[in-house]
C-alpha cells in the first residue's frame, strides 16, 4: 500500500465520534435476543455468522439466548474499494454442518446495498431449512440496491461509514467496543 493510503487509512478511533456506545449496543442485543428466545422458544436453531463482521455480534447474542442452538459461519466476500462494496459476492467459506429441515437465523452486522444477505438467503433457501431468518446490528436502507428487509435489526443508521464492534475499515477497528463513524480526511 503507498503511503499516502496508508495515511488516508489509520485514524486514531479517539478522533471517530461515537455512533453507538458499547452500553447502548449492548442494550439492544439483549432486547433482539429476548424477542429471539420468545419466538424460537422450545426449537433448536442454528445461527449462522456471516465472516467476518458478525464475529463479536454473534458472539454477544447467542450468550444472551437461552436455546438450545448451534453457531456455524460462512465467510463471504464482496468487492471494491476499501469504503464501497463492488455488487459480486463470493463465498469464501461454507457451513460445517446440514440445514435442512433447521431453523436457520443468519447473523450479520450491516445490511447495506443488501447483495450480500440477498445471495446468501438465496443460496441457504436452496439447502430446504425449517425456515429462515435474518437478524443484522446495523440496517442501511438509504443504501439498498435490491430489495431485502431483516426479520430482526438493532439500529436503523444513515449513510455513514462506521467502524467497530465487528466492522472494519480495510481489516482495521474490528476490535473497537463502540460503533463509531469513521471520516477519512
Ligand atoms: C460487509 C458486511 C456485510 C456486507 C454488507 O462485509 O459484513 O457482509 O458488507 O454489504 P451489502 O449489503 O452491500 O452486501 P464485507 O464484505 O465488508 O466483509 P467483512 O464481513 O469480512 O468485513
Amino acid at each position: 500500500m503507498s503511503g499516502s493510503n496508508e495515511r488516508w487509512l489509520v485514524m486514531n478511533p479517539k478522533e471517530m465520534s461515537i455512533l453507538f456506545s458499547e452500553q447502548s449496543i449492548r442494550e439492544r442485543v439483549k432486547a433482539l435476543a429476548r424477542e429471539m428466545n420468545e419466538h424460537f422458544r422450545g426449537r433448536k436453531p442454528v445461527f449462522v455468522g456471516v465472516l467476518k463482521g458478525s464475529f463479536i455480534f454473534l458472539g454477544d447474542l447467542v450468550r444472551e439466548l437461552d436455546l438450545d442452538l448451534e453457531v456455524d459461519f460462512v465467510a463471504l466476500s464482496s468487492y471494491g474499494a476499501a469504503t464501497e462494496t463492488s455488487g459480486e459476492v463470493r463465498l469464501e467459506a461454507d457451513l460445517r454442518g446440514s440445514i435442512g429441515g433447521r431453523d436457520v437465523i443468519v447473523v450479520e452486522d450491516i445490511v447495506d446495498t443488501g447483495l450480500t444477505l440477498s445471495y446468501l438467503v438465496r443460496l441457504l433457501r436452496d439447502r430446504h431449512p425449517s425456515s429462515l431468518s435474518v437478524v443484522c446490528l446495523l440496517d442501511k436502507p438509504e443504501r439498498r440496491q435490491v430489495k431485502f428487509e431483516p426479520d430482526y435489526r438493532g439500529f436503523i443508521i444513515p449513510d455513514l461509514f462506521v467502524v467497530g464492534y465487528g466492522l472494519d475499515c480495510s481489516e482495521r477497528y474490528r476490535h473497537l467496543r463502540d460503533i463509531r463513524i469513521f471520516e477519512p480526511l
